[in-house]
């Protein structure tokens, strides 16, 4: 059975996705939600499902506090769902190959600091494309940047708000994330 590990920093609608997706999986569950955030409505939904959960300051994620705490909980994949700071360097090296991270846009596209949620939507929007989608890439040191691990473009038609774009590529996530998630687990670990 494999450990799997979330952060994220919002409402957490995709971490809700993977919880209930490993609930009675053979392989593997969720066994802990971290957030940044105090307020954020995925710590309620991880309490939900009676998963740990763990909130932290930008200064414990960086000074090693984060780490240790992880480290009891044996992550084989930790997975960034939404995690809006960047991730710390020392955390990636303990845990090569198995920081996994989202975006809602086509990367290289519409990535990099700053992009993130609504930002990346209205960018693409106002430059017109004609599709946009997601991407699940390793972590590495930079924003946005570690390789792909699977993408998924979706049609734009009809989409007139930020909130028309953010909608059909959340769907797109929900529908993939966890999926991508077990075939990693079974094909890497
Ligand atoms: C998701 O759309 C995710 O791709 C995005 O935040 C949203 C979180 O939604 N992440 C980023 O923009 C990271 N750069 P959720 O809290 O409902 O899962």
């Amino acid at each position: 059975m494999k450990n799997i590990v979330i952060f994220a920093s919002g409402g957490g609608s995709n971490a809700e996705k993977i919880i209930n997706y490993f609930a009675n999986s053979p392989l593997a569950r969720v066994v802990l939600v971290l957030s940044n955030n105090t307020n954020a409505g995925v710590l309620e939904k991880a309490k939900a499902h009676e998963i740990p959960t763990l909130t932290f300051t930008k200064e414990e994620l960086n000074n090693g506090w984060v780490l240790r705490h992880l480290a009891a909980f044996n992550p084989h994949l930790i997975v960034l769902a939404g995690f809006l700071q960047k991730f710390p360097s020392e955390i990636i090296a303990a845990y090569p190959h198995k920081v996994i991270n989202i975006h809602p846009a086509l990367l290289p596209k519409y990535g990099g600091k700053g992009m993130y949620g609504i930002h990346v939507h209205r960018a693409v929007l106002e430059n017109n494309e004609a599709e946009s989608g997601i991407t699940i890439h390793y972590v590495d040191e930079n924003y946005d940047e570690g390789n792909i691990i699977f993408q998924q473009s979706i049609a734009l038609q009809g989409c007139t708000t930020t909130e028309d774009v953010a909608a059909k590529v959340l769907t797109l996530e929900h529908e993939h994330f966890p999926k991508v998630i077990e075939q990693l687990i079974n094909e890497t670990m």
